[in-house]
């Protein structure tokens, strides 16, 4: 069921005070979606998220306080709306991913949510089934809600992403090195010519809005891959050096000798480090061609003029 008063779903976010959840928030007001933000009590005592939320007052949000773990209060605030997006995110000594169990339970009990977009926004945790050790267990938890909300036949949409352009164009893909490029030098996965997809979050934001009420993404992965921003990290660098008037000193790893900086390191570190190795030495988010029962973004909706690599990269002189 829509709002009566201007026939848009009405949207809850889990995570509104996240990196990307407040993306969300921002982007379904933009598209004049009734907004709900659950917030957890815990918020009160920092205040960058309470200038948030009071942010998200102040452009039409209706603020919830709720927990997962308060489970009458959860199906309370999921029969106020007909969407719920999750930006919720997971860590190694955390398993936050899978809280979004209790979610779904809640959803089974309202009853009338119509999609279910789960905390994703990555690559695709089900084509990395095989990826080398160790696994990131976030992806495993992926993997685990997205079996759960099937077999419950709740409808859902799963964004797949790619690369976060903050995280990863602001270190123009090195890991470690800040989240603004260097001006001075680089070290290059490899050849880096491995191709992979960098897309700004407020695209994604996007993107993810006008998925949720969408008949053509109705239990449907839908993958984010812009055109112009499939590019190598070393195309990425000569964007930036351009930019920038002047080269890079650059510095090459081998994929080998990238694998054995995992020795020592804690399994966080690890994971990172695998991860990485599968986005620019494999290419996992290019090196497979989008299913036929699957969707891309960009095709689907045009009236989203995304960010280049270029632009992005220019936010940073
Ligand atoms: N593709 C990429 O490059 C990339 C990069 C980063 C993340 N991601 C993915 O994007 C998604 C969002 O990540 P993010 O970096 O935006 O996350 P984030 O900034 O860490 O925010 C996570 C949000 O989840 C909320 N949250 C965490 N545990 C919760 C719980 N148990 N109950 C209720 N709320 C809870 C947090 O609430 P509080 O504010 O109260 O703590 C926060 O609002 C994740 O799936 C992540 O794996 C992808």
């Amino acid at each position: 069921m829509a709002d009566t008063e201007n026939s848009k779903s009405r949207v809850l976010i889990i995570g509104g005070t996240g990196r990307l959840g407040q993306r969300f928030v921002r982007a379904s007001l933009a598209c004049s979606h009734p907004t709900y933000v659950l917030f957890r009590p815990q918020a009160a005592n920092d205040l960058a998220k309470v200038d948030l939320l009071i942010s998200f007052k102040k452009a039409g949000a209706h603020l919830l306080q709720g927990s997962l773990d308060d489970h009458e209060s959860l199906v309370a605030a999921l029969k106020q709306v007909d969407v719920v997006i999750s930006a919720m995110a997971g860590t190694m000594v955390r398993n936050d991913i899978l809280q979004q169990l209790k979610l779904l339970e809640a959803i089974k009990e309202a009853g009338n949510i119509k999609r279910f977009l789960p905390s994703e926004f990555g690559v695709d945790p089900d084509r990395l089934v095989n990826s080398i050790e160790p696994e990131n267990p976030v992806m495993i938890d992926k993997r685990k809600v997205r079996r759960a909300i099937e077999a419950a036949k709740v409808p859902y949409t799963y964004i797949m992403a790619n690369c976060f352009a903050g995280i990863f164009l602001g270190g123009m893909g090195q890991f470690g090195q800040g989240f603004i490029p260097s001006t001075e030098r680089v070290s290059l996965y490899g050849d880096a010519k491995t191709k992979v997809i960098w897309v700004d979050e407020d695209d994604i934001a996007s993107y993810t809005i006008r998925a949720i009420d969408d008949p053509r993404t109705e239990n449907r992965k839908v993958h984010i891959r812009p055109p112009a921003n499939i590019l190598s990290q070393g195309e990425v660098v000569e964007i930036w050096e351009k930019i920038i008037g002047h080269p890079l000193e650059k510095t090459q790893i081998s994929g080998e000798d990238w694998l054995k900086t995992i020795e020592g390191k804690p399994l966080e570190i690890q994971t990172i480090i695998s991860h990485a190795y599968e986005i620019f030495y494999e290419g996992c988010t290019t090196n497979f061609e989008i299913g036929a029962d699957e969707k891309e973004a960009s095709q689907l909706y045009h009236d989203v003029k995304y960010t280049s690599v270029e632009s992005y990269l220019k936010l940073y002189v």
